[in-house]
């Protein structure tokens, strides 16, 4: 019992530190609300000290877009101090309060009593079989030999036995513990997240990055080839509550061009309260897991995109070339030429790594450098053929923008972005 208590409660640790860390921005408001922000009363501002959330990008950083969208860069009149009183009063019940050590608590709280008995009993067996594979970590066969008895390593031989029959017998892979522990955390914290978007500030240095891939994810949409009625889309992956609206409003994109995904329902939930003028206009906010919409899903109907946006979303999905394989073979408009895949990370690819180290199921990879999207996504020779669900994929990219290196002083310039087109 003790150690089904540890190990649950060490990783709810690990996952609400994880979420915390991350930068979100907020969403774009009036200039009325950016003054009714500064004068926050005090406790409001206390609320989530470690501060997410931005100003609207400002104008003069805008390169303008080609549309002729009067609302651009506006949401329709979302009355944001009744938002945000609400938000405030929801978050205190909640989370049990608004300091940031309350929310962190609330945070913890909520998602072990949203995770089920067995996802809880999966995550006990499977750290007893990480606990082993640390100790072994870096050495070969006959050096385990040497070191551990032949029970330790018995032992350790049924533990994985173990870990892996359990899975199976419900229905569980490692993948899917991945999705359902992003699910549950990104639920948990969806409100103070949300909240938090409406009383912190993010880098102006952030916001330039966010802008910059979405003039990247835009500049394909307006482009000459682009259809009569200006009716290309980009899809943004792992949306959450629409953190990317106001800088692809910003850039010229209508709200019926945009749609948005995010596994968590309470995320797309905010979205939709934020930007009610996306689906009011024909835009989408989905609430699914990535990996279900598209052509392997027998899903006809899939929407096919000029550009598909993962803004800080692609590290927490499970597999990361099979995403992207995916979205080039799948979800993007194959039928003209020019069509993007854009990648950004705002804090670049080492803030990813670090994320990494400290929680392995959350974010189980680091993002994939110049090498591994030209290997994946541009070779003639790529896996992307030898892939049994994509073996007639006879589709070129070619990686017009390479990602900044991990620690390289070209990400502490530019973070994380990575562009890849259709030829
Ligand atoms: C780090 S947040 C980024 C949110 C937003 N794009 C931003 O820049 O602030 C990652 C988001 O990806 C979503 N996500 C994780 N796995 C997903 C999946 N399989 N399908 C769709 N969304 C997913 C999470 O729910 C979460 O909202």
């Amino acid at each position: 019992m003790m150690t089904v208590i540890i190990a649950v409660s060490t990783m709810i640790v690990l996952m609400v530190s994880l979420v915390s860390s991350f930068q979100f921005p907020m969403p774009l408001l009036s200039t009325s609300t950016l003054t009714s922000r500064v004068s926050t009363s005090t406790s409001t501002s206390q609320l989530f000290m470690a501060g997410f959330g931005a100003p609207a990008p400002s104008k003069k950083n805008i390169k303008k877009g080609g549309s002729n969208n009067k609302s651009k860069g506006e949401t329709k009149k979302v009355n944001t101090t009744e938002l945000k009183n609400k938000l405030l009063k929801k978050v205190t019940k909640m989370y049990g309060g608004t300091t940031p050590e309350e929310i962190t608590k609330g945070t913890e709280k909520r998602i072990e009593s949203m995770m089920s008995s067995e996802i809880k009993e999966a995550f006990v067996l499977r750290d007893v079989c990480q606990q082993f594979d640390k100790r072994v970590s870096g050495m070969d066969f006959d050096t385990i030999r040497r070191k551990f008895s032949n029970e330790d390593i018995e032992i350790a031989v049924q533990n994985r036995d173990k870990y892996e029959l359990y899975l199976t017998e419900n229905n569980l892979s490692p993948e899917k513990l991945q999705m359902e522990m992003q699910r549950i955390t990104w639920d948990a914290s969806a409100t103070a997240k949300a909240c938090k978007s409406l009383t912190g500030t993010m880098s102006t240095t952030f916001q330039n990055r966010v802008l910059k891939a979405s003039q990247y994810a835009y500049d394909v949409c307006s482009s000459s080839s682009a259809s009569e009625d200006d009716d290309d889309k980009v899809l943004d992956v792992g949306c959450g509550y629409g953190v990317t609206i106001p800088f692809l409003k910003k850039v010229g994109f209508r709200n019926k061009q945009i749609h948005g995904i995010d596994l968590s329902s309470e995320m797309i939930d905010y979205a939709k309260q934020f930007y009610p003028d996306i689906e009011v206009d024909g835009g989408k906010f989905i609430a699914d897991d990535f990996y279900k919409i598209g052509r392997q899903q027998q899903d006809t109907t899939t929407t096919k995109y000029r550009s598909v946006l993962f803004c800080s979303a692609l590290h927490d999905l499970p597999d990361m070339k099979t995403a992207l394989l995916k979205t080039k073979n799948e979800l993007l408009d194959t039928t003209k030429i020019g069509s993007r895949i854009i990648i950004i990370h705002a804090q670049g690819a080492s803030h990813v790594q670090g994320q990494t180290k400290q929680n392995s199921l959350l974010v189980p990879r680091a993002l994939p450098t110049t090498d591994e999207l030209n290997d994946w996504l541009c070779d003639d020779n790529s896996n992307d053929s030898n892939d049994d669900n994509y073996n007639s994929s006879q589709i070129k990219m070619k990686l017009i923008v390479e990602p900044a290196e991990s620690k390289s002083e070209r990400e502490i310039r530019e973070g994380y972005l990575a562009v890849l087109e259709i030829i």
